[in-house]
C-alpha cells in the first residue's frame, strides 16, 4: 500500500531542501573528513567537520550523499544537530536518534545509520590529523 510506504514530512524536507550540502578543504589541518557506505544498498555518504582547534567546537558542516531520500535527510539532520556541538557530544550521536526524528521505517534504519558512521569518522580523521600535527 502506498500509504504505508511513504516518507515522513520531515524527511521529504529534508531531502528537498537539505542543509549543509558541499565540500570543505579536505586539506585544512582543521578539517575532518568522514566516507562512509552502506554494504545493504551502496549508498555513500561523505560528510566534513570544520574544528576550531582551541575548544574543539565544530564550527562549519558540510556533506554529500549519494543515496536514498532516507540517507539524504539522515545526513541534513545530521549535520543541524553537530553544528555548535563539541566533539564529544557529537561523537555521542546515536542514528536510533536520527531515525526517531524521521520516524525512519526498520528497512531504512541503515541510512540513519550512515550519517552516525559518517560523523564518527569526521571526528575520527579530524583527530588522527591533530594528532600527527601535534608530534610534528
Ligand atoms: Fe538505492 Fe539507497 S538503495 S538509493
Ligand atoms: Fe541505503 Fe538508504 S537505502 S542508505
Amino acid at each position: 500500500m502506498l500509504a504505508r510506504r511513504a516518507y515522513h514530512p520531515r524527511v521529504i524536507e529534508h531531502y528537498t531542501r537539505p542543509r549543509n550540502v558541499g565540500s570543505l578543504d579536505r586539506h585544512s589541518p582543521s578539517v575532518g573528513t568522514g566516507l562512509v557506505g552502506a554494504p545493504a544498498c551502496g549508498d555513500v555518504m561523505r560528510l566534513q567537520i570544520q574544528v576550531d582547534d582551541r575548544t574543539g567546537v565544530i564550527e562549519n558542516v558540510k556533506f554529500k550523499t549519494f543515496g536514498c531520500g532516507s540517507a539524504i535527510a539522515s545526513s541534513s539532520y545530521v549535520t543541524e544537530l553537530v553544528k555548535g556541538k563539541r566533539l564529544d557530544e557529537a561523537a555521542r550521536i546515536k542514528n536510533t536518534e536520527i531515525a526517531a526524528h524521521l520516524s525512519l521505517p526498520p528497512v531504512k534504519l541503515h541510512c540513519s545509520m550512515l550519517a552516525e558512521d559518517a560523523i564518527k569518522a569526521a571526528i575520527a580523521d579530524y583527530r588522527a590529523k591533530r594528532a600527527a600535527t601535534v608530534l610534528k
